[in-house]
C-alpha cells in the first residue's frame, strides 16, 4: 500500500514571525566560501522569495579580496540553483555589499560592525578554530544588543574546545541568542519525527524496552569526498555526521514527550536524553567501527581512494565511515542498543532511523512463514514513512509475508538552511543546538574518538560503491530487507 500525505504534522517552521518587522542586517562571515554558497546563500534565496524577511540586508565577509560586484554574482548565482529570482531576491541582491576581512582581528570586526544596522545576526560560515578566534575578538569589542549569532558545525574540535568557545559566547550574547546550526533539525522528516511520535496513539506507547530490539540511525551516502578536503580530512564520519547531526536524530527519537514545542521544553527535553547516553557497555573498542573507502566506481562515477584524493594526509587515518553502538540509560531505553552508522562513498544510499521491534511473545503454532520482526522506517532520503508488518501473503491465509506499508513525506516549505535561518531572524532558538547539548555529543563520542587515535580500534578498508566493511556492527539480518 502507498499512501500520501500531504506535509510535515507538526511544522516548528510556522513558529513566531515578527509581526512588525524590524530591520535586520544578516552579517556572514566565510561568504566567499563553499558552505555559503552551497547551502546557506540557496536557503536564504528561498526564505527570501518567501516575503518573511522584508528588512533584512545581506552583507558579506570573507579573507578573498572580492569586490561588491563578484559577491552580488555569487549571490545571484546561488540564488538562482533554486530559482530565487524573483524582485524581493533580486533586490536582496543588487543592495549586497562584500567587505574583505579578516575576522580574528578586532580593527576589521569593528569596520564590519560599523556598516551593519538594525537587529544584527552574524553567521560564522567558519572553520570552528576560526570561529573561535573570531568570537574571542569580538569578546574584546562587544557586540549591539540583540545581537544573535549563529555558528555552523562541528561545533569546536572536542569538548574542551566547546566548552571554551560556550564559555567566550556566554560573554557576548544570551544563550537564546546563540544558533548553534545543525542543519538536520532543520530537514522536515527530522521535525516529523515530533509529530510521527507524539500526535500518534499507535506508536510511543510501544516505543520503550519492553517492545523495542534496538534502533538503527544510518546516513549513508553515495558522495565521496567531493573536494573538501580541507575540512574533512580533519574531522572524518564520525565528527562531520554521528557527533552532531545523528545524534540529534537520536534525541529525538528517545526523547519523552515535551509539553510544548518552544524552545525551553524541547530542547531541555532532548539534553536529558543525551546525558543518559553513552557508548554500549562503556566499550569503544568492541562498539565502534571505522573504515575509509578505497577506489572504486559509485553509481557509474569513478572514485580515486579517499588516501589517494588531493590535499589528504594518507597517513593521518581519517575515517570516513564509523559506526557505533550506543546506550541510552533511561527508564524508557535501557537495554536496548542505539546503533549510529555514517559512511561516504556507498552503494546503498540507506539514511534512516528504523526501529526493529521484538518478536511477538510467541507465534501460534500453525502461522507459518514468520521470518522478520516489525520495523518502523522513517527515511530522510526519499522522505517516507515505513512500516514493515507479518500479514497473510496470497493465498494460504496462515502463511506469513511481510508488508511494507509506505507514505510519502511532503517536502518541507524551506531548505534545511533557510528553515535554521528563519529561526534565528525570528530570535526562536528551537531548532539549534543549546550549549550543553553541544558539549554533550562530545562527550559521547569522545571516549571513541581516543580509543581510534589509540589505534585500539583498526581501520578498515571498503570499495568505493561497496555496502561498507564486511563486519558491519549493523549487518542486515539474513532476508532483511532494505527500502530504497
Ligand atoms: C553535512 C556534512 O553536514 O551534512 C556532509 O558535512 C554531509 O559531509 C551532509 O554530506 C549531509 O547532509 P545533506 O542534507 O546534504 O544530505
Amino acid at each position: 500500500m502507498t499512501t500520501s500525505t500531504s506535509s510535515a504534522a507538526i511544522s516548528v517552521a510556522d513558529g513566531p514571525a515578527p509581526s512588525d518587522p524590524v530591520p535586520q542586517t544578516l552579517l556572514l562571515l566565510g561568504a566567499s566560501g563553499d558552505l555559503a554558497e552551497r547551502l546557506l546563500l540557496p536557503g536564504l534565496g528561498r526564505l527570501v522569495a518567501t516575503g518573511a524577511q522584508p528588512d533584512l540586508v545581506l552583507i558579506g565577509s570573507g579573507r578573498d579580496d572580492w569586490n561588491d560586484e563578484r559577491w552580488r554574482r555569487r549571490v545571484a548565482e546561488s540564488f538562482a540553483t533554486v530559482g530565487a529570482d524573483g524582485p524581493r531576491e533580486t533586490e536582496m541582491v543588487r543592495a549586497t555589499r562584500y567587505l574583505p576581512a579578516d575576522v580574528t582581528r578586532e580593527e576589521d570586526l569593528r569596520r564590519l560592525l560599523a556598516a551593519c544596522h538594525g537587529q544584527l545576526v552574524i553567521f560564522f560560515a567558519l572553520p570552528p578554530v576560526i570561529t573561535a578566534r573570531s568570537a574571542a575578538a569580538l569578546a574584546r569589542i562587544g557586540l549591539p544588543p540583540g545581537t544573535r549569532l549563529m555558528l555552523e558545525k562541528p561545533f569546536g574540535t572536542d569538548g574542551a574546545s566547546a566548552r571554551s568557545l560556550n564559555h567566550v559566547l556566554a560573554g557576548l550574547v544570551p544563550e537564546d541568542q546563540v544558533h548553534r546550526i545543525d542543519h538536520f533539525l532543520g530537514k522536515s522528516t527530522v521535525v516529523n519525527i515530533l509529530g510521527l511520535r507524539f500526535a500518534n496513539r499507535i506508536f510511543e506507547p510501544v516505543l520503550n524496552a519492553a517492545h523495542v530490539a534496538c534502533v538503527d540511525i544510518v546516513f549513508d551516502e553515495a558522495l565521496g569526498l567531493e573536494g573538501r578536503a580541507g575540512y574533512y580530512d580533519g574531522a572524518g564520519a564520525l565528527v562531520d555526521m554521528v557527533q552532531s547531526h545523528l545524534l540529534q536524530v537520536l534525541a529525538l527519537m528517545a526523547m519523552d514527550a515535551p509539553p510544548t514545542l518552544d524552545a525551553r521544553d524541547l530542547r531541555g527535553r532532548k539534553a536529558q536524553v543525551l546525558r543518559a547516553t553513552r557508548v554500549w557497555d562503556g566499550d569503544p573498542v568492541r562498539w565502534s567501527r571505522r573504515a575509509r573507502y578505497t577506489a572504486g566506481e559509485v553509481n557509474g562515477r569513478r572514485l580515486p581512494a579517499y588516501a589517494d584524493e588531493p590535499g589528504i594526509d594518507p597517513t593521518g587515518g581519517t575515517e570516513t565511515l564509523a559506526e557505533v553502538v550506543l546506550a541510552v540509560d533511561t527508564w524508557r531505553w535501557a537495554g536496548v542498543p542505539f546503533r549510529l552508522r555514517s559512511g561516504k562513498a556507498l552503494a546503498g544510499r540507506r539514511k534512516e532511523a528504523v526501529v526493529t521491534f521484538r518478536q511477538p511473545p510467541r507465534v501460534p503454532t500453525g502461522l507459518t512463514g514468520y521470518e522478520q520482526p516489525d520495523r518502523l522506517r522513517i527515511g530522510f532520503g526519499p522522505d517516507r514513512l515505513g512500516l514493515d508488518v507479518n500479514i497473510n501473503g496470497p493465498g494460504d491465509p496462515l502463511e506469513l509475508d511481510q508488508a511494507h506499508l509506505v507514505a510519502e513525506f511532503g517536502p518541507g516549505g524551506l531548505p534545511p538552511y533557510g528553515e535554521v535561518l528563519r529561526g534565528a531572524f525570528d530570535g526562536d532558538p528551537t531548532l539549534s543546538v543549546r550549549g550543553d547539548t553541544a558539549e554533550e555529543c562530545w562527550r559521547i563520542v569522545e571516549p571513541v574518538l581516543d580509543a581510534w587515535r589509540a589505534g585500539a580500534v583498526p581501520l578498515q578498508e571498503y570499495p568505493a560503491g561497496s555496502r561498507g566493511p564486511v563486519d558491519s556492527l549493523l549487518a542486515p539480518a539474513p532476508g532483511e530487507e532494505i527500502l530504497h
